[in-house]
């Protein structure tokens, strides 16, 4: 008996090596941990359960006979965060440098399919060479599998994909698909094909790094959602978003234990919008001080910082906020912002959490730079996404919504549930000038005249009291309360049920 026990051990021993020890020094020499020490850090302490240890591949080409590591380069299972339950697969770059292989796939699968008929999430730790090149179209099947279920998935678990090492070709289309990807600064890329490809494709000479580093893919292209400096930061922040959010799209976020009065008053808000309507003010402030313990959670920090997306927490509620940050082009909406919000808006909608949408934009971003890459479509992704979403929405005006900008923040038109104002809002078609110029083009040569007719459209518009009279707003609220109001608005809202029409999906503006 001692003897089959003795096997067993041997066995996990060989396992746990996964491709030995000169590649795991390799492996660490590079600033990464090995695929089980992420599991490790990732999941609560002692929470592992693994599944498929010993599968192995079942290729004979190419001499792969003889090298059949168990495990076959991932590892699979499911554990807890802060108690609540996730699956998770980590590939091991020390086994045929984490390439996806079809008994690889199928191991993944395996827990996809689990944590969809169970109920949690899926954390994705990526680190592989793409489809394992001796396996053929057997590996691309396996991806194809893998990329049917991240869809089938999708609006039903939270999907969390970390890139923490090389990730080409079928390695980037499964995380792409996911809710949320973060990389690990200096280790890790992303891209359809590597720099030598591209090169021989284009005759374009670029490092990984530039073509898809953290820096490339959090700044310019938006595919990462944030970057961290190591494996260690990466995995904890991991922790800190799965704090936030719904184990599926049938239970509601975690309600954590609070310690900040909802009825707080902030008076410092009520001077935070500057006398001269141009000047800026830093929006992240106001989130800071309505949220329980100045708690904010950024999504996408680092791209279109015009608009600012990530979860707070009122009562210990997730809450997700967008704001328009005016001091980034003055808090602008263009293609960039829309894009941005409208993916963070329809995540929180997919998953019941309540939006707060914070509003002071002077409209969208003109110019033909705009048109041509089509604003117009990229806009309406917002206003479709605003429109269709379900959840409690709170709205809260503080200076400028102005045109097309003010419907689509949320407003009351597009079903805002509650639409505060402060009392320095300005709720109007444009702004006091741009108006004046185009109304009374013929005096535009006297500047008293113009000066009078300026002073008439702010005295008649440049405030929310028109938008008020016609419910639009339903109430002006004074800033330093607004902690308070916003939190006793979405407490009213727990109960909220409003369905759209039956329809097998809409046709969203892509
Ligand atoms: C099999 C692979 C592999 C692969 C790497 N290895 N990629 N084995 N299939 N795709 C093995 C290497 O042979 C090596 O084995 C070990 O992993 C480490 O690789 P190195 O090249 O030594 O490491 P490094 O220098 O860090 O370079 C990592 C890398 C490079 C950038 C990922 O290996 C690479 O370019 N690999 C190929 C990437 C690729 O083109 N994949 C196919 C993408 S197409 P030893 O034994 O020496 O340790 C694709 C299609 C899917 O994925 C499409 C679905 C729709």
């Amino acid at each position: 008996m001692s003897d089959i026990l003795a096997e067993l051990e041997r066995r996990r021993e060989a396992a746990r090596a996964g491709g030995g020890e000169r590649r795991v020094e390799a492996q660490h020499a590079k600033g990464k941990l090995t695929a089980r020490e992420r599991v490790e850090l990732l999941l609560d302490e002692g929470s592992f359960e693994e599944f498929d240890m010993f599968v192995t591949h079942r290729t004979t080409d190419f001499g792969m006979a003889e090298s059949k590591p168990a495990g076959d380069g991932v590892i699979t299972g499911w554990g807890t965060v802060n108690g609540r339950m996730v699956y998770v697969f980590s590939q091991d770059f020390t086994v045929f440098g984490g390439s996806l292989s079809e008994t690889h796939a199928q191991k993944i699968c395996k827990i996809m399919d689990m944590a969809m008929q169970n109920g949690a999430p899926i954390i994705g730790i990526n680190d592989s060479g793409g489809a394992r090149i001796q396996e053929g179209v057997a590996s691309l099947a396996g991806y194809a599998e893998v990329f049917k279920r991240n869809v089938l998935a999708s609006g039903v678990v939270p999907q969390i994909s970390l890139i923490m090492g090389p990730c080409a070709g079928g390695a980037v289309y499964s995380p792409a698909m996911t809710d949320f990807i973060f990389m690990v600064q200096d280790s890790s890329y992303m891209f359809v094909t590597g720099p030598d490809v591209v090169k021989t494709v284009t005759n374009e000479v670029v490092t990984a790094e530039e073509l898809g580093g953290a820096s490339t893919h959090t700044r310019k292209s938006s595919v990462a959602d944030a970057a961290f400096k190591d494996d260690v930061e990466t995995l904890m922040e991991t922790r800190r978003l799965i704090d936030f959010l719904p184990s599926s799209n049938l239970e509601k976020p975690p309600v954590r234990p609070f310690f900040d009065d909802p009825d707080r008053i902030e008076p410092s808000l009520d001077t935070l919008i500057p006398q001269n309507p141009n000047q800026p003010y830093d929006m992240k402030e106001l989130i800071h001080k309505i949220a329980d313990e100045g708690d904010f959670y950024e999504i996408q920090e680092d791209f279109a910082g015009n608009i600012l997306t990530g979860f707070i927490r009122l009562e210990g509620s997730t809450v997700g906020v967008v704001a328009n940050q005016p001091m980034v082009l003055a808090g602008v909406l263009d293609i960039a912002s829309s894009r941005k919000a409208a993916r963070f808006v329809r995540f929180c909608d997919a998953f019941e959490i309540p939006i707060l949408t914070l509003v002071d934009v002077p409209g969208f971003l003109p110019g033909t730079a705009q048109e041509y890459d089509g604003v117009i479509k990229h806009g309406a992704k917002l206003l479709f996404a605003y429109a269709e979403a379900t959840v409690p929405k709170v709205t809260l005006i503080t200076r400028k919504a102005y045109g097309g900008a003010y419907v689509v923040m949320s407003s009351k038109h597009l079903r805002g549930d509650f639409n505060y104002a402060w009392p320095t809002a300005q709720v109007a078609v444009m702004g006091a000038k741009g108006a004046t110029e185009i109304l009374h083009r013929s005096e535009l040569n006297d500047p008293e005249k113009i000066a009078a007719r300026t002073e008439e459209y702010e005295t008649n518009f440049a405030n929310p009291f028109r938008a008020a009279e016609r419910g639009f707003v339903d109430e002006v609220i004074m800033p330093q309360s607004s902690r308070k109001r916003i939190c006793r608005a979405f407490a009213s809202l727990r109960g909220k049920k409003l369905n759209n029409p039956w329809k097998k999906h809409d046709n969203i503006p892509l």
